[in-house]
């Protein structure tokens, strides 16, 4: 039986009222049954846009080879057509009690996490600017302004929670954006498999009120877009290269990692020596708050388990964030 809230919307959404309801109130049944349907719409929009945000399967049948130009095509519509369209802007923040907002707020993440995705965005549109291919750059556009709505989304939040935030630093367009987009995209690999375990590990706890998680779950699904649209991009532009530009190309990727371990290294000795720590790994920082009661062979489970959930709507043709999985694995068998 389908139960019916005080606002008149039964629980599958669908507005429902006493189909013979009479005056003297007439004029203000008909404003709360307008209300009712608008709001059911709405209702059913969000969640129709969240659906298409997590499943997508190109209509075109038929297998693609990894490089070719059907490959492009698909992994750059994969993105554009999983866009979420919701406003930061409108996002009705939960009221938190004062523990989960004491929680919320002591969490060394805040400044991180906006210059995260301030840079991701910069770095993502510079990019951009340079590919020729029109498909292409709209969907890295796309990427680049989703990077720069979830500085938006984070913004509003820590204004909702009275989170105060350090002046931010400049971006810097960089020098060598090819650079700065491997950067930004195997960065992404690391942190949102991290990411993907943590806010599971957040959601289990209790740590962050259910609420706020579901608020913020479409930034989380919107990473793991990103780095499925990396991961296929990385494997159709090695593949496009002519031969003898691709021993440099590895030579670049191989340097992007270095940095990327040398940079967590930092961070992780940052956090050692209690110094603040801002830079690129929110998910490393939240860690230790957030999964006391888990042991590290439980969380690198969850974050698998995470990661296959979070991947499994998309064309089972395109390829899945690999790497990073495979090094977790291995780590696995050392770890309890
Ligand atoms: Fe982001
Ligand atoms: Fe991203």
């Amino acid at each position: 039986m389908r139960r019916i809230a005080e606002d008149g919307i039964a629980q599958d959404g669908v507005a429902s009222f006493p189909d013979t309801q009479v005056s003297p109130h007439g004029q203000a049944t008909a404003e709360a049954r307008a209300a009712a349907v608008a709001a059911t719409i709405a209702r059913q929009a969000v969640d129709e846009a969240d659906h298409a945000m997590r499943n997508w399967t190109d209509p075109a049948p038929g297998p693609i080879r990894i490089g070719s130009p059907e490959h492009l095509r698909m992994f750059s519509n994969m993105l554009l057509q999983t866009h979420n369209p919701y406003k930061p802007a409108v996002i009705d923040w939960p009221k938190l009690a004062p523990d989960a907002l004491r929680r919320v707020t002591s969490l060394p993440i805040w400044d991180i996490a906006v210059q995260t995705e301030g840079r991701a965005s910069v770095r993502v549109h510079a990019f951009a600017n340079t590919v020729r291919d029109p498909l292409l750059r709209s969907a890295l556009e796309m990427d680049g302004d989703e990077e720069a709505r979830h500085k938006v989304v984070l913004s509003k939040l820590v204004e909702a929670y009275g989170i105060a935030l350090e002046p931010e630093p400049e971006y810097p367009v960089p020098a060598d954006p090819e650079w700065g987009w491997l950067a930004t995209g195997y960065s992404e690999c690391i942190d949102s498999f991290a990411a993907f375990g943590l806010f599971a590990a957040a959601r289990q706890s209790g740590f962050f009120p259910e609420e706020l998680v579901e608020t913020f779950e479409p930034v989380i699904q919107e990473e793991g877009r990103h780095i499925l649209f990396f991961v296929n991009w990385a494997a159709w532009y090695r593949r496009s290269l002519p031969w003898w530009r691709r021993p440099f190309y590895t030579l670049k990727v191989w340097r992007v990692w270095v940095h990327l371990i040398r940079e967590r290294i930092g961070i992780a000795k940052g956090i050692d020596t209690g110094d603040s720590v801002q830079d690129a790994n929110f998910p490393m920082n939240a860690s230790g708050a957030l999964t006391e009661s888990l042991t590290p062979g439980a969380l690198i489970d969850l974050c698998l388990v995470e990661n296959e959930r979070r991947m499994a709507g998309y064309d089972a043709r395109l390829l899945r964030p690999d790497f990073v999985p495979r090094i977790a694995r291995l780590v696995r068998r050392f770890v309890k």
